[in-house]
């Protein structure tokens, strides 16, 4: 069982995946910002730890190929018509930002499992979707699963590594408590880390 696959507590309930599937087009908007938001946040913890060198390194080089996923998703959207337009974040960045720790170092350790949760939900996402969607974007989808399943494990590691076992075992335990929470619970609006919709759209 790959780290991914391990450490989610809930599956993607089957109506998000039918509604993404009916819904892809308009769902690569808010998927060209996660990933732009995924080199972001590596950058972020680059700034905000500059003393730990292996996190810098290894960050660098997952934050470009996340803007090489930005740059493919968005020759996606110029291929199939779709525009950019501003979207209201959906709830599940912030609903995890809420669960972490403000005082060191239990901040960092949070900050690199949380990010471990958000690659893993989105492997598992990408690999629901790849074989029911057209050639293109299925065939994306299935080469980004392999990248986000990489990063997964890229995350538990620099935190595996900066915690004793007890303490992220009990840390990922809550805080992936609180993922399969968001994930499972109905949400008006449709974005790539949504819950199920609260009514049939
Ligand atoms: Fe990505
Ligand atoms: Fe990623």
């Amino acid at each position: 069982m790959s780290d991914w696959q391990r450490i989610l507590l809930a599956p993607t309930p089957s109506a998000w995946v039918e509604l993404a599937t009916t819904r892809w087009r308009e769902l690569l908007i808010d998927h060209a910002a996660c990933e732009k938001k995924a080199a972001s946040t590596a950058l972020a913890l680059m700034f905000a730890y500059p003393q730990d060198r292996a996190l810098g390194r290894s960050l660098s080089r997952l934050a470009r190929e996340e803007l090489r996923h930005f740059e493919q998703v968005q020759s996606l959207m110029d291929e199939v018509g779709v525009g950019f337009e501003r979207q209201k974040p959906g709830r599940y960045a912030s609903g995890l930002r809420a669960a972490l720790r403000t005082a060191e170092p239990g901040r960092k350790l949070d900050l690199l499992l949380i990010s471990a949760l958000i690659e893993a939900r989105s492997c598992e996402r990408f690999a629901l979707l790849a074989p029911l969607l057209p050639p293109m974007p299925g065939r994306l989808y299935g080469d980004l699963g392999g990248a986000e399943a990489r990063h997964c494990t890229l995350y538990l590691d620099l935190a595996r590594s900066r915690a004793a076992p007890s303490v992220w075992r009990e840390r990922l335990s809550a805080l992936a408590a609180r993922e399969a929470e968001l994930i499972t619970t109905p949400e008006r609006t449709l974005r790539f880390h949504s819950g199920p919709p609260l009514q049939p759209c």
